[in-house]
């Protein structure tokens, strides 16, 4: 099936939103221009009701299909850019120093706002479609804080679908899987209390770099002997910081990074051996660690029948050809896991060609993919509330 001509009429327009939002990245849940921009578009649409101020700064926009049906879906875009300097000399280039839409989501809204608009002007479907704008997916929860603010309950959402873009994928096809498609992403520090000595004298002291360098080989046992070989986990320690000087043995040395698991029984093996590991190599010296391990968003989770619907939709939209259904899981984080968690649904990722990757500072969301985007988004609206 090609697209639609309707939606094809829209690409122009959706191009000028999305390059407008990519001029003026907003970060975490400080995305007060986007989130009105966005409200205003869908008042203007002629949506049944929209709503700001969800989960602090997210929007949300009702549109009714013509025939009655008690079916209500979910459908969900991230509106927030990175602290990235854009590397890029586009016309539409970011005009905020240090801020940037790396991660396309940019397109991502004018996807959804597309949909709004041609759901908004046919009606062509039964029950209701929730068009869901969230604030502070990198890193500050806002799909949580949307959830938290009930926006399943008070829509009355019965699935709910999220989409990102991927580069390196062909424009427009489509890639998911049933299961884990997101990493559960944790984040730790440890602080080695070792003792001060003069380089030339290690053994009246206790040294903190030895220590930290024993402890970041020993966490990647987590990965190569305590998991199960099948079963994915990654321990990354990306900051050490220690010393002062070529010649004195610090007494302090600070450890950074961080745990990725797509399974919540591996995500609690990973941390019960972390911490075994780092307290039994410091204590193995004689030093004292304090651990401070926090965990991040949880692991993006398919439901398998949504999975298979979704799947469904996107073959008989684009054809077989152009969907993936067993992609592999990136292990990556994404707040979408909250809204899963919530109700059932799925998180798909659409090809945005041959781009820098994301979170990139050459990267630019594609804009021959919008209307793709937005056929996707119409054909999941009227599958899944369809009476
Ligand atoms: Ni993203």
């Amino acid at each position: 099936m090609a697209i639609d001509p309707k939606i094809m009429a829209l690409k122009e327009e959706a191009t000028r939103w999305r390059r407008d939002f990519h001029e003026n990245p907003e970060l975490l849940y400080d995305v007060h221009r986007t989130a009105a921009s966005v409200a205003e578009k869908l008042r203007a649409f002629g949506c049944d009701e929209v709503v700001e101020g969800i989960g602090q700064t997210g929007v949300v926009g009702v549109i009714h299909g013509r025939r009655a049906s008690s079916k209500v879906v979910g459908l969900r875009a991230d509106m927030d850019a990175l602290p990235i300097e854009e590397e890029t000399n586009l016309p539409h280039r970011s005009k905020v120093a240090g801020k940037m839409h790396a991660c396309g989501h940019d397109g991502h809204t004018a996807m959804l706002l597309g949909a709004a608009k041609h759901l908004a002007a046919t009606r062509d479907f039964d029950g209701t479609a929730i068009m869901i704008f969230q604030p502070a997916e990198e890193g500050g929860a806002g799909g949580k804080a949307m959830v938290d603010d009930g926006l399943m309950e008070r829509w009355g959402i019965q699935e709910v679908y999220g989409m990102h873009n991927m580069p390196g994928m062909p424009p427009g096809h489509i890639a998911l899987r049933p299961g884990p498609i997101m990493a559960a992403a944790d984040q730790f520090t440890v602080q080695i209390e070792g003792k001060g000595a003069h380089a030339a004298a290690p053994h009246l002291g206790i040294d903190p770099v030895v220590i930290g360098a024993q402890i970041i080989n020993a966490l990647q046992t987590i990965a190569s002997r305590n998991a199960d070989p099948l079963k994915s986990v990654v321990v990354s320690t990306t900051m050490f910081h220690a010393g002062t000087a070529f010649n004195i043995i610090p007494s302090r040395a600070t450890l950074t990074g961080t745990v990725r698991t797509l399974e919540a029984a591996m995500r609690d093996l990973a941390e019960e051996r972390f911490r075994a590991i780092v307290e039994g190599t410091a204590r193995m010296h004689g030093a004292e660690v304090t651990i401070t391990y926090s965990r991040g968003y949880p692991a993006t989770v398919n439901h398998e029948r949504e999975t298979g619907l979704a799947t469904e939709i996107a073959r008989a939209t684009f054809g077989d050809a152009a969907v993936d259904d067993n992609v592999a899981p990136m292990m990556g984080g994404e707040d979408f896991s909250y809204m899963l968690e919530a109700r059932p649904g799925a998180y798909i990722f659409i090809g945005n060609g041959d781009t820098a990757g994301l979170h990139h500072p050459a990267y630019d969301f594609n804009d021959d993919v919008l209307p793709a985007g937005i056929q996707i988004w119409t054909e999941i609206a009227k599958a899944r509330t369809a009476a």
